[in-house]
């Protein structure tokens, strides 16, 4: 038996965990994890949390306490959100602890000893007032490419391009404010150049049939750059992380991607003290990396080239990255509070982990990005887990109670209805294990329900509520037959739905836990005596839904207020121009003038006036974002022009029809555009 060694991308330990965490990497872990155990594969599951790099300084900074402290609270909230819904680590470890700073320090110990690494002298920024080398994400400045004030040295976030602190135009440290100046500085080079042949054999002929495509191809792009793969600062200038073990590195950390993968092996040696190196140096181990897309390159390229570069370690055999979730149509963001907290979501849908799981894999974002939506989460659950997972097991265990007092009914003759459903079972289980297998897990997931479906049409087939008045042998059959497809559907639901297949087979009194040793048409036997019977789901109601909704929208509207008082601080300057448009573009906008016939203050909003204007001949309701620089009853009578096709939008439950044009001062103050001189209602503006 091949051992099989299951990571999950180490978090780091500088947030709560969210929804786009769960998608991206641990749920589709722990299905693999889960169904590999239940085949009873030599299979170990490794994770902890990423305590290092810049991530965790620039957090202790926000929050104005120390890294360590940093680390210490949020380690905790993660592993407690990981451990709720139940994904099943082997080890949650971190990478704060001494024996990862051994690992990792003798890691780079021995790289260096055996003159793997160069040395280099390089420029980078130093903040002369903070008295320290600033880190990419410690540079901020505009952006070469797109004018964004607020790029990162290494990134702007407005149009992803990806930067060089270099580039930035008037940087300006994040520490001080201050402007950097370059200073020179040495630094531990992996000239991964030297291992670009290998890692081309490696991916682009080792694995170009069983990668997923979306790594494969942004590997490929990689090791297909036109200036090929570039030597690689494996230390840098920071204060928090593991001190490169080498003289004259006074006052340096490994670079937190050098560290951050050791983990996996840190964390298996403390659970494995023994054992460890036969997951990690064995030939045959398979070793098996899930992480989300913006991890590919360090686990495809950079850890496997320093794993070869120390030898002896097994290198990934597959590395299944998802893309990510976005969430109502938006990029997750922990800035913007953009997200579904999972402390959050137990709080407001206690017990209903499973539900959220399911949702999850049914959407996973496993060849492109995806979105989580709440109606989309109340509809699986309310469609799917409630209408057939749980109605067909519900139906069958009621049945079976009322009529035969919770015991299993004698089997009597299979007709080919039943076999037809058992084989059926048979072979879908077949096909999910090879799904989870190859990495395809809303595949699996539909399957499972493929089950359900069947047995559900089977019910509705046999009608056993109407043959118990006429056949009690036949009916005894149909629900014995019923029976055998919730039992398999209690094993089978346990990589996806471990809570339920729990529960379920508590209610059923079974503890069948392998995939492969029973037969899994035939899991309960004659005469068996069930436990009472349980709903497995419960509907969830609009206000859960309409609730957390309006959290989100509450959410937007302080970023927005919040990116609006930032604006209006910064220095007065013209509006950047847009992208030329066209003439018939421009055409398809119907502004028009009109007249603010009443106006008053949306409650329990700063910004927001709820205005009638007339058009002419209509009167509409627009809401309208200028309560800060209008007092309502100072505006009735005055001329606006307004974008009157607009399409309707509810805002704060009131329909708004229209938007009212404002121009913007220097400061941020919004005036009314106006004709320069009264015009009847419902003019046309060309
Ligand atoms: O992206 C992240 O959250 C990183 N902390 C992932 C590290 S994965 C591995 F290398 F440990
Ligand atoms: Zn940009």
């Amino acid at each position: 038996m091949k051992p099989i060694l299951v990571t999950a991308a180490l978090p780091y330990a500088n947030g709560p965990v969210h929804i786009g965490h769960l998608a991206g990497c641990y749920i589709p872990a722990d299905v693999f994890v889960r169904y590999m155990r239940l085949k009873g594969e030599d299979v170990k599951f490794i994770c902890g949390s990423d305590e290092h790099g810049v991530p965790i300084t620039i957090k202790a900074k926000a929050e104005g306490i120390t890294p360590q402290q940093v680390v210490d609270k949020y380690h905790k909230m993660m592993g407690d959100s990981f451990a709720e819904f139940g994904i099943s680590f082997d080890i949650y470890s971190r990478t704060s602890n001494k024996k990862h700073h051994e690992t990792a320090s003798g890691f780079f110990k021995q790289l260096y000893d055996t003159g793997k690494f160069t040395e280099q002298v390089t420029e980078q920024y130093y903040d002369e007032e903070a008295k320290q080398f600033l880190a990419d994400r410690y540079i901020e400045g505009t952006c070469p490419k797109c004018g964004n004030e607020k790029a990162y040295g290494d990134q702007c976030e407005n149009c992803g391009s990806s930067l060089s602190p270099s580039d930035l135009i008037n940087p300006r440290s994040k520490l001080s404010g201050s402007k950097p100046v370059m200073r020179e500085t040495k630094h531990w080079f992996l000239p991964l150049n030297d291992y670009a042949p290998w890692l081309r054999e490696y991916i682009l002929v080792g694995h170009k049939n069983d990668w997923k495509p979306n790594v494969y191809g942004q590997c490929k792009s990689w090791l297909d750059a036109g200036d090929g793969l570039q030597p690689r600062a494996m230390t840098r200038d920071l204060d928090w992380g593991v001190p490169v073990p080498i003289p004259g590195a006074e006052g340096k950390v490994l670079y937190v991607w050098f560290d951050a993968p050791i983990g996996y092996i840190s964390a298996t040696r403390e659970l494995l003290p023994d054992k460890w190196e036969h997951y990690w140096k064995n030939p045959d181990s398979r070793l098996i990396h899930f992480i989300g897309k913006d991890n590919i390159v360090f686990h495809c390229i950079i850890f496997p080239a320093i794993l070869k570069a120390h030898g002896g370690y097994v290198v990934p055999e597959n590395v299944p990255a998802n893309e990510f979730l976005n969430l109502e149509g938006d990029k997750i963001s922990t800035s913007r509070n953009w997200a579904v907290w999972l402390h959050e979501y137990l709080n407001d849908f206690p017990g209903k982990q499973d539900v959220l799981r399911y949702t999850l894999i049914a959407t996973a974002p496993e060849t492109k990005d995806n979105d989580f939506t709440w109606r989309d989460f109340q509809a699986r659950n309310n469609s799917e887990l409630v209408a057939i997972l749980g109605n067909f097991v519900n139906r069958t265990l009621v049945l079976t109670g009322n009529y035969y007092g919770g015991k299993v009914p004698a089997k009597g003759n299979y007709t080919e209805a039943e076999n037809t459903l058992i084989n059926f079972i048979t072979d879908t289980k077949k096909q999910i294990g090879e799904s989870i297998e190859r990495y395809r897990l809303r595949e699996s997931l539909s399957l499972l329900m493929d089950i359900a479906r069947a047995g559900n049409k089977y019910l509705a087939d046999l009608e056993p509520w109407k043959l118990i008045k006429t056949d009690a042998d036949r009916t005894a059959t149909v629900l014995h037959a019923a029976l055998q497809v919730s039992g398999a559907l209690s094993l089978l639901m346990e990589p996806f739905l471990p809570h339920t297949g729990k529960k379920l087979r508590d209610m059923l009194g079974i503890d069948n836990h392998q995939w492969d040793d029973h037969h899994i048409g035939n899991l309960l036997a004659e005469g068996h005596q069930l436990n009472a019977a349980a709903l497995l789901f419960d509907k969830i109601e609009d206000p859960a839904i309409e609730a957390q909704i309006e959290k989100l929208a509450a959410t937007k509207a302080a970023t927005v207020a919040t990116q609006a008082a930032e604006a209006a601080t910064t220095e007065n300057k013209s509006e950047p121009a847009k992208p030329e448009t066209t003439f018939e573009e421009f055409m398809k906008m119907d502004i028009r003038i009109g007249t603010i016939l009443e106006a008053e203050r949306v409650p329990k909003t700063d910004k927001l006036l709820k205005l009638l204007v007339s058009t002419g001949d209509e009167k509409r309701t627009i809401v309208s974002g200028i309560a800060a620089h209008y007092a309502p009853e100072n505006i009735i009578g005055q001329q606006v022009t307004l974008l009157a096709n607009l399409a309707p939008r509810k805002i704060k439950g009131i329909e708004s029809k229209g938007m009212i044009l404002m121009a913007e001062d220097e400061t941020g103050k919004l005036v009314f555009v106006m004709p320069s001189e009264s015009l009847r209602d419902g003019s046309g503006v060309k």
